[in-house]
């Protein structure tokens, strides 16, 4: 036997017991004639202790050559502690060792294996295996298996059936780009790496499973985030004989499930906010929710009638689409080197703000402007109102085209959020956005794109649409959004050959491209297809939601960094000359 009980079962009623444990050395205290070895395995750290008037000398001398991270056995007995630490479960007692074997030596490790480290993040990357002996990187992925099995519970309990669906599948030319796979037995041919297992259960549905779930990789060649990897994971979700009422139904039901059984939390029912909503109320399609600061307009294409910054001949404004502001309450004291630097923040490229007009409803009352030649107290007074400003409060205003300052303003609002302590990561505040436009028009490539993916129902009522206003068609499709970050999506399907088939072409296929493309799932179509709906959640996001962390990669085991490589195994890397002859592949460098 190796171990007859874990580092963290002892306590003060096992007293007298004989025990053997294993684990790794985490640290050796030695006062010369006595020796403590705090011993650590996944659950938990228990105290040994050596003393020189009891133990051989061997073993003494032994003990005294342990460094950190060794794999050791004790035989011992429980017995209680002198001085208790309350801080940890088995505090009160220790083992008195009899005998001490060293299982393996192990070298000093490059960062301490503690829950304060000091190893930075590329050398834990690097040591993975050795990062995840942490107790906090442990518990994230404690955390996630909790997840995955509350998840399976209430799917099977839903009568759901857990099918599995190919890895290596066809490349198709709508969405990310695909990480591709050679063929050796098909020269010059590849596979695809699935971004999802979309088409397979529109499939499964037309086979009559009628629910399936899987919890399954998916592969996507895209630019990195912390809520991105290259390849994560998703609940992948499909019914059948369902409208979208229904899907929203079942999977609020699903989130609801999971905050009531890992976190203890009953979450409220979901609100419901349409696309259109979200992009007025918040400029964003995902807002955060946790907190107001919502958008007050002070000139828009909408706000014809009640113009507030119009005729005083300030261009910049007179100029735009859209005056809109934020409300950032408790501000107004901010200075101007505070000012000018959130103007560089939203002027640097990736937001690409032109400028930040600002206005200070001061304390004492009064109000003043960055643009104060053009507008005068009166008129700030004005926006105040329509803002909601109070005194001591800082009205932040940008101006521009409509879906620029919508974005621009929307990230403001999450950075006024989180300088204000509004986005605490135990408050969980979820919504539904839905009825998205069906089709988004990208200039660069004239062309329309499907704004989810191919196979989405527009509504019916605005079916008609589809030959006269494109960018007017709304979907059946519908996101869940937890705390600003979007963590699942889906889609009422289209179910029939003829409505696909157009979709195809308003997305620019060919009918030989449509074909080749995605045939299988037309003609699939043709054998009896039921009407089906799903949605897929990014589990990784999930968790690291629920663990209140914003990078998702602190919940995966072995994550990639931000250029898609694994540090660890070094991957990805070059294949040798006989593996590319093989695969008749040349490489172009
Ligand atoms: P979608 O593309 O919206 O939908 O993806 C579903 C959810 O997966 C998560 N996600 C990611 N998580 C981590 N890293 C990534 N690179 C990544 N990309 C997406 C998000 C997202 O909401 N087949 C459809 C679903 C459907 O229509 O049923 C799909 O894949 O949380």
């Amino acid at each position: 036997m190796l171990r007859s009980n874990t580092c963290g079962e002892l306590r003060l009623t096992d007293i007298d017991k004989n025990v053997i444990l294993s684990g790794w050395v985490q640290r050796v205290r030695d006062m010369g004639n006595m020796l403590w070895i705090d011993l650590r395995d996944r659950y938990g750290i228990t105290q040994l202790m050596l003393e020189e008037n009891r133990n051989t000398p061997e073993t003494l001398a032994l003990a005294r050559t342990l460094g950190r991270e060794f794999v050791v056995q004790v035989h011992g007995t429980v017995v209680e502690r002198v001085s208790k630490n309350d801080k940890i479960p088995t505090g009160a007692i220790e083992i008195k060792v009899e005998t001490l074997t060293v299982m393996n030596a192990a070298k000093l490790p490059p960062f301490k294996i503690e829950d304060e480290t000091d190893g930075g993040d590329d050398i834990r990357m690097k040591y993975r295996y050795l990062d995840l002996r942490r107790n906090v990187v442990r518990q994230n992925l404690q955390l996630r298996h909790k997840m995955a099995q509350q998840t399976r519970a209430y799917m099977d309990a839903q009568d759901f059936i857990e099918v599995e669906t190919p890895v290596l599948i066809k490349s198709t030319p709508e969405g990310a780009r695909d990480f591709v796979v050679p063929s050796r037995m098909n020269p010059g041919e590849f596979y695809a790496l699935p971004q999802s297992p979309q088409t397979f259960k529109q499939l499964l549905m037309v086979s009559g499973f009628d629910k399936y779930y899987q919890i399954v990789k998916c592969f996507r060649d895209e630019d990195l985030r912390a809520d991105r990897q290259p390849e994560f994971t998703q609940i992948d979700c499909e019914m059948s004989f369902v409208e979208q009422e229904d899907v929203l139904t079942m999977f609020e039901g699903l989130i609801r499930h999971l905050f009531k059984n890992v976190k203890d939390i009953d979450l409220p029912p979901v609100p419901r906010m349409t696309y259109a909503e979200a992009a007025r109320r918040y400029g964003s399609d995902k807002p955060d929710t946790r907190f107001g600061m919502e958008f007050c307009y002070l000139k828009s294409p909408e706000k014809t009638q009640n113009n507030l910054v119009h005729g005083k001949n300030f261009g910049l404004f007179e100029e735009a689409e859209m005056v809109v502001g934020i409300c950032a309450k408790n501000c107004a004291d901010y200075t101007r080197k505070q000012m000018d630097e959130l103007t560089e923040w939203l002027k640097r490229p990736q937001i690409g703000a032109k400028a930040l007009i600002y206005a200070r409803y001061n304390a004492d009352g009064t109000l003043k402007s960055s643009v104060d030649k053009f507008y005068s107290e009166e008129d700030l007074k004005n926006w105040a109102n329509e803002m909601e400003a109070a005194p001591g409060d800082l009205m932040l205003i940008l101006a521009g085209e409509t879906n620029k300052v919508r974005k621009q303003l929307s990230e403001l609002r999450l950075e006024m959020g989180n300088r204000l302590g509004l986005r605490k990561p135990d408050d969980f505040k979820a919504l539904w956005v839905l009825d998205f436009p069906l089709l988004e028009y990208s200039p660069d490539d004239d062309r329309w794109f499907a704004m989810h993916h191919p196979f989405t129902s527009p509504k019916p009522e605005d079916i008609a649409l589809l030959t006269t206003d494109l960018g007017a068609v709304r979907a059946n499709a519908y996101d869940m959004v937890i705390n600003g970050t979007e963590v699942g999506g889906g889609s009422v399907r289209i179910f029939q050959r003829p409505l696909q088939q157009q979709m195809f072409e308003i997305l620019g296929f060919s009918a030989q491209e449509a074909k080749a493309q995605f045939g299988f799932l037309m003609d699939a179509f043709e054998y009896g297809a039921p009407p089906h709906a799903g949605i897929a959640f990014g589990f990784d996001r999930l968790c690291s939601i629920f663990g209140g962390a914003d990078s998702i990669r602190d919940y995966i085991a072995f994550p990639k960094n931000n250029s898609g490589r694994d540090v660890m195994i070094d991957g990805p890397s070059v294949i040798d000359q006989k593996q590319l002859d093989e695969l008749k592949i040349k490489t172009v460098l």
